[in-house]
């Protein structure tokens, strides 16, 4: 308590220099006249683009890169997974596709557990039976057929050529690759793709998927039916069954991608537009913002201590929400009024401290144990605005790296492990320590509660930032820092997604906090307020594009329109414009 007069007079002294000099030591966003494309791998960034100067939207574009991302970014690109995205045409339409994974119809709430009660530990991440009904190809496939407008056979080719002739190697691909080798090496069908010669590769080698180059022509010609039907979806279920899976052709035939209204709400002057459930993105970033909205964020300036309080708190309160009331609409009836009211956020408000922890809470506005969160960084997420100004955000996953680390045989198709996203069981922590509740319990047909938080950002109904990234639990909060990075506090889209981050997730009671994210001091005195922090979190890969000016109700640098910026976290991705 004594530091909170000091911690006023430093804020005073920092919100001085803030003003100063709104520039951070990042590079210039990648600046463009006609549009721009952001992805996690630098071959899926061109054939993005590559769509948009042949005259296709911005759908196409998304299409042809969630396509190509599965071949040249296999650990998190797809086609084997799920994800959602969100569009906002020029028109002013919006509109979220929900292709995510779905439980299969012999699937059961105890399905992980022993005879016990017990989680059998790996069950529901490595191997078939942590296996979700694949909805990536149904998704792309319902995008280009209601929102694109050319035929795949120009959006499947950057894909079918990678995967046929192979791609060169570089060291991010390799490091990308490495990190799954020894689960490689147990699944005989995915070593001989991912392994040369049960070996590792090495740069400059090529990584050629011919099994997966049918498959994808399978598509081209077919559609979704080339992928859920005939002999890919065949050998889906034959390798399901071998390998201690529960797939059926029936749940194929059934997988149908959802179109929902995305979530929205407003913060300041902007309008949110972001994932409803089944991903719980939209609705915590949602409530996060309409608590911050309270708070005079800006004149408390960037990470100060009183800052930090409030969004930690914040963060603390959204969480306890999520992991209690949300879950796949088609099963449970989740209360969105009540969270996305800005009044419920002011009553949020008054049991957060200035300075202290709001304690041992629950959902609602009052309580629970710690975990440790364990995780990768497994998803990825690209943004694309095209010149007519149709804005398209994607997240897509296999969940884990890699997913479920097996490969449908004959296929090439990498398969998802994304039924962990579900509640196992009750209070115990998931891979990315979120403690989950009843209404994301398993359930035959149902989608397990997500994180990716596909967003897009509106000024007088029109886009001016689109952003994601993967992360598990941890998207909520990124896409909610970078957002305050640039409305609150002036910043351009590259310093914004640079900008160090903090991730608190209402347990465990740790805040996560990167290198250099707080001050010694600043820290000192949250730490006096009873905040506890742990390790650095995973790195995140922020995909974003600022329209119009590279900060908002900044001015245009020339005559370029669309500024984008890569997550310089993980040492790979292009944002790249023309
Ligand atoms: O849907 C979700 O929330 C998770 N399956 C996302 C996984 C993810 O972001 C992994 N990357 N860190």
């Amino acid at each position: 308590m004594k530091f909170y007069p000091l911690a006023k007079s430093l804020l005073a002294a920092a919100l001085a220099l803030s003003y100063l000099n709104t520039q951070a030591a990042s590079q210039a966003p990648v600046a463009a006249r006609n549009g721009m494309v952001v992805t996690a791998q630098r071959l899926a960034t061109q054939a993005g683009i590559d769509i948009l100067k042949a005259g296709g939207n911005a759908v196409d574009a998304a299409v042809a890169v969630g396509y190509t991302l599965a071949v040249v970014y296999p650990a998190a690109g797809n086609l084997g997974g799920g994800g959602f995205m969100t569009i906002q045409l020029a028109d002013g339409r919006k509109t979220f596709l929900d292709f995510r994974e779905k439980a299969p119809l012999a699937a059961s709430a105890s399905m992980y557990l022993d005879r016990d009660g017990n989680v059998v530990p790996g069950l529901s991440t490595y191997g078939h039976l942590a296996v979700g009904v694949p909805g990536t190809v149904s998704g792309m496939e319902f995008a280009r057929g209601k929102y694109g407008t050319m035929r795949r056979t120009p959006l499947l080719a950057a894909a079918i050529k990678y995967a046929q002739e192979g791609f060169e190697l570089e060291q991010g691909d390799i490091d990308m690759l490495k990190t799954a080798t020894n689960a490689f090496k147990k699944d005989p069908a995915t070593a001989v793709i991912f392994l040369n010669k049960g070996e590792p590769f090495k740069v400059g080698q090529k990584l050629v998927q011919r099994d997966l180059a049918n498959t994808l022509r399978r598509i081209r010609n077919m559609g979704a039916d080339g992928f859920y039907k005939g002999p890919v979806g065949a050998a889906i279920v034959a390798s399901s069954w071998a390998g201690g899976g529960i797939l059926m052709q029936a749940d194929l035939d059934r997988y149908q991608t959802r179109e929902l209204e995305p979530v929205e709400c407003t913060y300041r002057d902007y309008g949110i537009v972001s994932a409803p459930p089944p991903s719980s993105g939209g609705v915590a970033i949602c409530e996060m913002l309409n608590i911050l909205e309270g708070y005079p964020m800006k004149e408390l300036g960037f990470h100060s201590a009183q800052a930090v309080q409030y969004q930690i708190e914040a963060m603390r309160h959204a969480f306890v929400d999520r992991n209690s009331y949300l879950g796949d609409p088609e099963f449970v009836d989740s209360p969105l009024d009540l969270l996305l009211d800005k009044d419920y956020a002011a009553q949020i408000r008054t049991v957060i401290p200035p300075a202290g922890t709001s304690g041992d809470i629950g959902p609602g506005i009052a309580p629970h144990a710690a975990t440790t969160p364990h995780e990768g960084s497994n998803t990825t997420h690209y943004s694309i605005v095209d010149k007519w100004g149709n804005a398209v955000s994607v997240t897509y996953t296999l969940n884990d790296w890699f997913g479920a680390k097996v490969v449908a045989a004959k296929t090439g198709v990498l398969l998802n492990n994304e039924m962990d996203d579900f509640t196992i069981k009750v209070g115990v922590p998931n891979s990315f320590g979120l403690v989950q509740g009843e209404a994301n319990k398993i359930e035959r047909g149902k989608r397990p509660l997500s994180s990716m938080s596909p967003t897009i950002v509106t000024k007088n109904g029109k886009p001016v930032m689109v952003l994601g990234t993967p992360g598990g639990s941890r998207i909520i909060t990124t896409v909610l820092l970078t957002i305050l990075n640039v409305i609150d506090y002036g910043m351009d889209v590259q310093e914004a997604v640079d900008a160090p981050r903090f991730h608190q997730q209402w347990q465990p009671e740790e805040t996560n906090v990167e290198n250099y994210a707080l001050s010694p001091d600043t820290r000192i005195i949250l730490e006096s307020w009873g905040q506890k922090f742990g390790d650095p979190p995973p790195a995140n890969q922020v995909a974003a594009i600022l329209v119009g000016a590279p900060r908002l109700d900044g001015e245009p640098v020339g005559d370029n329109r669309y500024y984008g910026a890569i997550d310089p976290r993980r040492n790979s991705g292009l944002a790249l414009g023309y």
